[in-house]
């Protein structure tokens, strides 16, 4: 067993994106910010309307998957497909932009709390131009469960292990394996669980702080920073005395080049263009 520590902090830095949505963004505020394969993580966390209201409107996507988690909220999502689709707090949409959509995203409240993430995966070369899809997942489909030593995890994507418990998220059988918690953390408590020793791994508290790694080796990480944890097997967590709650997202990385401009991730510069053409003509979707 090789446990995996604190290997780098990305700070997250407020930004507006959008129609001028106020927002943490931690992976993806510069090129060289990403976890391999996740590209992007937002964090928007609000009471005041004037942050949000103004939300996402039509906008395109290819060669990539946005994952939009919701913890406290109601936004209606509309695509180029006829699709539309509520997401509510609790709940998740999980959409391959693959050779392009163009969706809005655009807030169904006008007061009151919104708070959620946005996390870009990337897709290997051979899956960029394929249809796009998209999954919306209503809360009771994303399963929780008590965590042994106090606490609670929920399972968005991939499997977890909890205590002999298997617990399967409703996203499974990606290229990317994404593996995608929210976890909860009484104060002192301590989460351990494994992880595929290939696999890129990062966390990002979003109340309190949390000790990465063994008790002799942790590392703090506070809340709104995105921790890269080294390569290892298995990763142990443990809460500050105020509890904590935070991300964990793992995934095989693609190992290929990344050529992005705005909402296009390709792989070479050419494809880049192609997208801005193809987008220009109408032929992006
Ligand atoms: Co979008």
């Amino acid at each position: 067993m090789t446990p995996r520590t604190l290997q780098q902090i990305i700070r997250s830095m407020p930004t507006t994106d959008g129609g001028g949505v106020r927002l943490r963004r931690s992976l993806g505020q510069t090129q060289g910010a990403r976890v391999d394969p996740f590209l992007m993580l937002d964090e928007f966390s609000s009471e005041n309307a004037d942050d949000y209201i103004a939300g996402f409107p039509d906008h395109p996507h290819r060669g990539f998957e946005t994952v939009t988690y919701m913890l406290d909220g109601h936004m209606l999502h509309e695509d180029h497909l006829g699709n539309r689709g509520d997401l509510r707090s609790g709940g998740a949409q999980w959409m391959t932009a693959g050779r392009g959509v163009i969706h809005s995203e655009m807030p169904q409240q006008e007061s009151g709390r919104m708070r959620g993430f946005q996390l870009w995966v990337n897709l290997p070369a051979r899956e960029k131009m394929k249809p796009a899809s998209y999954r919306d997942i209503q809360p009771e489909e994303i399963p929780s469960a008590p965590l042994p030593g106090g606490g609670q995890i929920k399972v968005v994507a991939g499997t977890a292990n909890v205590g002999e418990q298997q617990v399967a998220g409703p996203i499974q059988g990606l290229s990317t394996e994404p593996l995608f918690l929210d976890v909860r953390l009484p104060a002192g408590g301590t989460f351990i669980h494994l992880v595929e020793a290939g696999h890129n791994v990062f966390v990002y508290p979003f109340e309190g702080s949390i000790r990465i790694g063994p008790a002799e080796a942790a590392h703090t990480l506070e809340a709104q920073d995105a921790g890269v944890l080294t390569p290892g097997d298995t990763v142990e967590i443990s809460a500050g005395e105020h509890g904590a709650a935070f991300l964990l997202l793992a995934g095989k990385p693609l190992r290929e080049p990344i050529v992005q401009y705005g909402p296009f991730v390709m792989n070479t510069r050419e494809e880049i263009e192609q997208a801005f053409r193809d987008y220009q003509s109408g032929q992006l979707v």
